[in-house]
């Protein structure tokens, strides 16, 4: 007997008609605007689930996202990669714990200030806001009220983030002392103690779409502006010059880069970790 044809699918096999079809259903639904995220990314990721879906034609995969509500979010998450790690990158988290908390930390007290405000933008299921609560708890500051903040697009990634369970897979950078001070084992599961469960703040917040960005000390935004066109960064990197204040730190992924247009907000503080400090200069352009 012959094997059935499968069609190995790779997006650009994808007609604009059929690609523009998907990404309406998106919004439409999900209200999820893949305007400017890159095109070439959101392909390979229609592509993966029509090979996961064993899909031989394009239209029948577009019917059953039309009536199946599970593989609509599946495909949403297989768009907006969730994939993350405690302490990931750990040379970023050392000089997290040794050089920028610590300053921040300093700067609020020199300027009569009570509290702080850490933004995990982009936090997928809570590996990295969590790892900042342990950084905290371990620094043990007593005279600051510290709040760490955590946003993402994707609903169903900030509830699995606020259950505090991880698969090993997420524990890889965790010390052995960390894993035994601040995680229970069940089932082969990582549970994370409530106290510091409780000390992350999670919030559905859509950083291309949702004009209303928190002020804060810090911000995380690690491997999230990599999906997005340069336009796109430089619209989001003005947003977060204007929520930080001046000296206050921002922290890119390891392989993402400073848009042109906003340098003048920053200043490499780290290269290679790609931590920046707030320049003074004032966000003069419309932060849309
Ligand atoms: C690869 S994960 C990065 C997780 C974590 N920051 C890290 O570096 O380990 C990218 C996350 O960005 C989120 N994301 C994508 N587009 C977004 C948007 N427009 N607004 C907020 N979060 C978004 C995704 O849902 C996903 O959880």
């Amino acid at each position: 007997m012959t094997e059935p044809f499968v069609q190995l699918w790779t997006g650009d096999d994808l007609s604009d008609a059929e690609f523009t079809a998907v990404t309406e259903l998106l919004r439409d639904r999900r209200q999820f605007d893949l305007g400017q995220y890159k095109d070439r990314c959101i392909r390979r990721r229609i592509a993966k689930r029509l090979r996961a879906c064993k899909a031989t034609d394009f239209s029948s995969y577009l019917k059953r996202l039309e009536m199946d509500r599970d593989e609509l979010d599946t495909l949403l998450a297989t768009i907006s990669i969730h994939v993350s790690q405690f302490f990931r990158n750990p040379d970023t988290f050392q000089i997290l714990e040794q050089k920028i908390l610590p300053d921040l930390c300093r700067q609020a007290r020199a300027t009569g200030r009570t509290e702080l405000t850490l933004w995990s933008a982009g936090c997928a299921s809570g590996e990295e806001p969590y790892s900042l609560a342990l950084l905290i708890d371990e620094l043990a500051v007593t005279d600051l009220d510290i709040r760490i903040l955590a946003t993402d697009v994707s609903e169903p990634v900030l509830k699995l983030a606020r259950t505090g369970q991880f698969d090993a897979t997420r524990m890889n950078e965790v010390p052995a002392v960390v894993l035994e001070k601040y995680f229970r084992i069940e089932n082969g599961r990582y549970h994370l103690i409530e106290r510091i469960r409780d000390k992350v703040e999670f919030l559905r917040h859509n950083i291309m779409r949702d004009s209303d960005y928190p002020a804060a000390d810090l911000i995380l935004c690690r491997n999230v502006l990599i999906y997005f066109t340069r336009q796109e960064q430089e619209r989001i990197l003005t947003r977060f010059a204007a929520s930080l204040p001046e000296d206050g730190a921002l922290v890119l992924g390891r392989s993402e880069t400073m848009a042109d247009n906003v340098r003048c907000y920053y200043h490499s503080e780290f290269p290679v970790e790609r931590v920046y400090r707030r320049t003074a200069e004032p966000v003069t352009a419309p932060v849309v």
